[in-house]
């Protein structure tokens, strides 16, 4: 692809993937992504920083050759996943005298991911520098954002501030900066809750420490660069801190449809209480929109159908998911409806093992709801609607 100017002497030299619909053969992609990788030419030496993924290398090669790079001195390994080193490899054959340049934990990676040799590393530790001539580049080892082996590199004299995943945001776009924030913003959000939510506390130590860096631009590995930095500083600042909003998250399965007229029975009643609701029928609901939901939300009502004498496969997964991703929630509870007979809840229950939350007693019934059933949704939602505003979230 063609180089593109972000300061003098410093290029985007990445590959923008349109196509891309799923991430880690889970997570939707609506909007594609882009591999950046950045070419940051020194006085005395030239670096690239991070490469593309795997298959995309030929576009790399491109780039730096329209760029006139005839050697390349660096090549800094800000991450080891697949997409940003995939084609290292390749780049290591056009550059064979390049050096690799990552922190001990991506060497480890790098070693047994892409079988690259030792000798080809030089391991950097946190606040090193590397000299370029004119430009002096700082490493950050800033682990779990979100993988053991993150780091950010800062080329000083530009104030560029290279974030890895951090920040990012599967987002195709040819802009090179962010133009359209609101549509950035949705892209960034949903890449947050699918990557980075499980490491609040690590986020915000790392955000803490950027705010002692001058920077002008961030350059994120996944989506356009941030000239204006403050607009996603302060959005993670506001999704990874500790606030919570008025909202109850439902995802839920229903095979028979039991379950279903109590979800929405139950999403009514905290309506009318004030409490905003979301619904996510599994059987059709994007990973992507379920996790977007939960950086905020207050509250996860999961809805499940029992199947055999456990909770449905989509529930139990979902239970899973919600539970690996760890989101702020405060309060949880489970609705459905059995048959025969099952211990659904108590499945439920023992999949959330991560997150502290407050348990709020479930209503697990016989088959379609009754009377009776229908007011204990009406307990539940008056439970919910009290929890929240012991929180400060209603009045
Ligand atoms: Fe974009 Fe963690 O790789």
């Amino acid at each position: 692809m063609i180089p593109r100017v972000i300061k003098e002497d410093i290029y985007w030299v990445g590959f923008i993937d349109w196509d891309r619909r799923l991430f880690d053969s889970l997570i939707p992609t609506p909007h594609g992504t882009t591999y950046n990788s950045y070419l940051v030419k020194g006085s005395e030496k030239t670096m690239l920083i991070d490469t593309v993924d795997f298959g995309k290398e030929n576009y790399l090669l491109n780039a730096l050759e329209l760029a006139g790079i005839k050697k390349v001195d660096y090549i800094v390994s800000n991450h080891a996943e697949q997409d940003h080193s995939g084609s290292l490899p390749k780049i290591l054959e056009k550059f064979p005298d390049a050096k690799i340049v990552t922190n001990a934990k991506c060497k480890d990676f790098l070693e047994s991911f892409l079988l690259i040799p030792e000798e080809k590393f030089i391991v950097v530790k946190d606040n090193e520098e590397i000299s370029l001539g004119n430009k002096t580049v700082q490493f950050m080892i800033a682990p779990w954002v979100h993988w053991p082996d993150t780091m950010f590199s800062y080329v000083k004299e530009d104030r560029i501030l290279f974030s890895c995943d951090f920040l990012g945001s599967h987002y195709a776009t040819s802009e090179l900066f962010v133009s359209d924030e609101k549509e950035v913003y949705l892209s960034a959000k949903r890449y947050y809750a699918e990557i980075m939510m499980p490491f609040r506390t690590m986020i915000k130590k790392h955000l803490e420490r950027i705010d002692n860096l001058d920077i002008d631009i961030i350059a994120p590995s996944h989506g356009p660069l941030y000239n204006k930095p403050s607009f996603i500083i302060e959005a993670y600042k506001d999704w990874a801190g500790d606030s919570v909003k008025n909202q109850v998250i439902i995802p839920y399965v229903s095979m028979h449809g039991s379950t279903k007229v109590m979800v929405d029975y139950l999403s009514e009643k905290l309506m009318a209480k004030g409490v905003e609701t979301k619904l996510f029928n599994l059987e059709v609901a994007d990973a992507g929109e379920l996790l977007m939901s939960l950086v905020d939300a207050a509250t996860i009502v999961i809805g499940a159908s029992t199947m055999l004498v456990g909770p449905h496969p989509l529930a139990y997964y979902v239970t899973y998911l919600v539970n690996a991703v760890r989101p702020k929630t405060k309060f949880v509870s489970v609705v459905g409806s059995y048959g025969w007979g099952g211990n659904a809840i108590e499945v439920i229950k023992g999949l959330i093992t991560n997150i502290k939350v407050d348990l709020i007693e479930p209503v697990y019934i016989k088959g379609y709801p009754r009377e009776s059933d229908f007011k204990a949704l009406d307990t539940l939602a008056e439970e919910i609607f009290g929890k929240h505003k012991e929180i400060g979230l209603l009045k």
